[in-house]
């Protein structure tokens, strides 16, 4: 028998049934979006038009559509079903009607033009919080059609508060807890869009008497999300919501929690009763490194500036448990700087793994790779930081969250533990980043080598 593929919770029912012009599925990871959004476009797809229905589906990046389980992966499953023949190349989708369903990424903000003079009756945008309210309100006005199909939007998401995205949600959700209001959950409004600023109302009736028909009303409306309306997919990976639950606190509270409101403050990324103090360090290492996190710029007088951090890491054998060794501290000239990591490199010894953070840019690479010889003889590396600091703090976060990372007792520790508590919000973030940069090295190194 064929295999059949349909809604398979009351919200991916909502979500596939809504008469809205737009509608936007947003929650936590796992409850089904992106798969709604791939099944949404086939209503029409087997009709005979005069001009063929033609749809769209975006993610920021293209290789965002091609990663194994993305769009096109999990495209596959599908409309082979119905008799569609793909076209790699063109990351399209050919019905035996005509109908197209393509896939594509509108990375920099120009790679809108592309579609200038397109008529799309259907676009989709999954992770909607990745793109500008410029690339959606201009991907809107190419939402046209000759097709006879009612043009619309359908997006997926989860939490994201920076997102314009959370500006034009905000009515669906409680702002004092950052959840969404079931009662509201997709229940319909109105807008339009005048010079920029969205004007809503309850009804269309309301938009046109007062700005006319010739205003072109909207109709949006928001559908949450969770994973646990996701029971065939909870079944099939149980390990996927204990990943979940894993994440640290902000990334849980969004990707768990569907939580539009929560940011990284003081106290969610690190607590102090987390790091279990031990008096000395594990005697079996399959790790360990120096992470050095380099202050940027001079030290002035009369100013708090950035300090040199150097912390070191290891990773016990079996266990697989984070140890936080030592921490070193200081601020000086960039020559200091240079000697006295030289120095420590010597004290450290040979068996001791030196991560340098690179800064972006050709800068960072010429005064890292000047570094680099400087400590010939000695395992060294450069991590560039390619991401935000909160981002790069994610993994140890997580590991610390899990009781995974312990400290060896040492002078250093309860200013360590202060700046982790406060951070991203507090004045420092150097060790922060050596611990961050240390616990994602050793990581890697355990993919490589098999502890
Ligand atoms: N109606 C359905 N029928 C069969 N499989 C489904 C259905 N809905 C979802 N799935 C499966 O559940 C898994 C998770 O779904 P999906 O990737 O759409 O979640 P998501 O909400 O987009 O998650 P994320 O927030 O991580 O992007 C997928 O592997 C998908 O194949
Ligand atoms: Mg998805």
């Amino acid at each position: 028998m064929a295999e059949t593929f349909k809604p398979e919770s009351a919200q991916q029912r909502k979500f596939l049934s809504t008469p809205a012009d737009i509608a936007v599925y947003g929650g936590s990871a796992g409850g089904g979006k992106t798969f709604a959004l791939l099944l949404e476009p086939l209503r029409y797809v087997q009709r005979k038009l005069d001009v063929p229905f033609a749809a769209a589906i975006f993610r920021k990046q293209s290789t965002q559509v091609t990663n194994p389980g993305g769009l096109w992966d999990q495209s596959m499953r599908i409309y082979p079903l119905l008799g569609a023949r793909p076209h790699l190349t063109a990351l399209r989708w050919t019905f035996p009607s005509g109908s197209t369903i393509r896939f594509a990424h509108l990375d920099m903000e120009t790679d809108t033009l592309a579609w200038q003079g397109t008529e799309l009756a259907f676009i989709g945008f999954d992770e909607m919080t990745h793109f500008s309210e410029g690339q959606f309100f201009y991907m809107l006005s190419r939402n046209r059609s000759m097709s006879g199909v009612r043009p619309y939007v359908r997006a997926t998401c989860n939490p994201d508060p920076d997102s314009f995205v959370a500006k034009l949600i905000e009515w669906w959700i409680d702002q004092d807890t950052g959840l969404a209001i079931p009662e509201r959950d997709g229940v319909i409004r109105w807008f339009i869009r005048v010079s920029d600023e969205l004007i809503w109302a309850d009804s269309r009736a309301e938009l046109v008497a007062k700005f006319g028909e010739e205003s072109f009303p909207k109709s949006i409306t928001f559908i949450r999300g969770s994973i646990y309306d996701n029971k065939v997919f909870l079944a099939k990976d149980p390990g996927y919501l204990a990943n979940l639950k894993a994440l640290p606190t902000v990334e849980r509270e969004r990707l768990l929690g569907g939580n539009w409101k929560i940011r990284p403050a003081a106290g969610l990324m690190f607590k102090r009763e987390w790091f279990g103090v031990v008096e000395v360090p594990p005697a079996d290492v399959a790790f360990r490194i120096r992470y050095w996190d380099r202050a940027g710029t001079d030290p002035e007088a009369g100013k708090d500036p950035d300090w040199t951090a150097g912390v070191m890491v290891s990773r016990e054998r079996g266990t697989g448990l984070f140890y936080v060794e030592d921490v070193i501290r200081f601020r000086g000239q960039p020559h200091e700087v240079e000697k006295r990591i030289l120095n420590v490199a010597s004290q450290d010894g040979r068996n001791v793994m030196i991560g340098l953070e690179q800064d972006p840019g050709q800068a960072g690479k010429a005064d890292v790779s000047h570094l680099i010889r400087a400590l010939a003889g000695y395992n060294v590396k450069a991590y560039p930081a390619t991401r935000d600091k909160v981002t790069r703090a994610n993994p140890a976060s997580a590991q610390a969250g899990a009781g995974n990372i312990k400290i060896v007792r040492g002078k250093w520790n309860d200013t360590f533990l202060s700046e982790l508590e406060n951070f991203p919000t507090g004045s420092h973030d150097d060790q922060v980043d050596g611990l961050s940069g240390g616990v994602n090295a050793l990581s890697e190194a355990r993919k490589i080598i098999l502890v």
